[in-house]
């Protein structure tokens, strides 16, 4: 199989880690939902050699990933592992840290709700989630694309759709997470940083 580039994770992928630098320390694992083609994953390790990054996504997916990890040849990148939210539960693999880009407005809100209910299950105090794509605000869009995105959204599946920040916010409140920040990103997209509270502050 070819590798298969992604355009957005090609502009993307240096603001994100950019970020990420801030928040990841040695030897951290941070499990992605969603790795899609695997760029983002092979990106990360690569600039980051002392944490551990754990690829995940549905099975269709993951020919895809395993060319771009075979042809990436890093220690530090793992996976595919087999996770459809909503349908699987976490791999048993440890990890301290969840990653992901561009899902939420894929997934159905029942999917975003699992996705909540799963980390909130699995992740211990102080860990931290990453959640990247774009977000409604108010009810509102924050751009005319974001506005012309998300009608393509909804006409390739009606449970699609760009969520809004304010519903993420409290779903993962919900689930034992506080906002730690809410980064402004290019072309109208957002990296919201959470963190694990202690069980029993919910
Ligand atoms: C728009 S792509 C984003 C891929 C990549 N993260 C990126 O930013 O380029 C959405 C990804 O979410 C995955 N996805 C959709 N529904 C999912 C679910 N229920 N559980 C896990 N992954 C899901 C898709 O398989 C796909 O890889």
């Amino acid at each position: 199989m070819e590798k298969v580039y992604s355009p957005s994770v090609a502009r993307n992928k240096e603001p994100i880690l950019e970020v990420l630098k801030q928040y990841l320390g040695e030897d951290d694992r941070v499990l992605e939902i969603g790795s899609g083609t695997g760029e983002h994953a092979i990106h990360f390790a690569k600039a980051l050699p002392d944490i551990h990054w754990v690829t995940s996504d549905v099975p269709k997916n993951h020919p895809m990933i395993t060319e771009w990890l075979k042809f990436a040849q890093l220690k530090n990148i793992h996976g595919p592992e087999k996770l459809e939210v909503g349908k699987h539960d976490f791999p048993e693999k440890p990890f301290s840290h969840v990653f992901t880009a561009n899902t939420l407005h894929i997934m159905s809100w029942k999917e975003c709700k699992s996705f909540f209910k799963l980390i909130g299950k699995r992740l211990r105090e102080g860990s931290v989630v990453f959640i990247y794509g774009p977000f409604n605000y108010g009810g509102e869009y924050t751009s005319e694309s974001n506005k012309s995105f998300d009608l393509s959204l909804k006409g390739r599946n009606e449970k699609s759709g760009i969520r809004g920040f304010e519903d993420v916010c409290k779903g993962m409140n919900k689930a034992g997470f506080k906002l730690l920040k809410d980064h402004e990103m290019p072309a109208n997209n957002r990296l919201l940083i959470f963190e694990r509270l202690p069980y029993g502050k919910l």
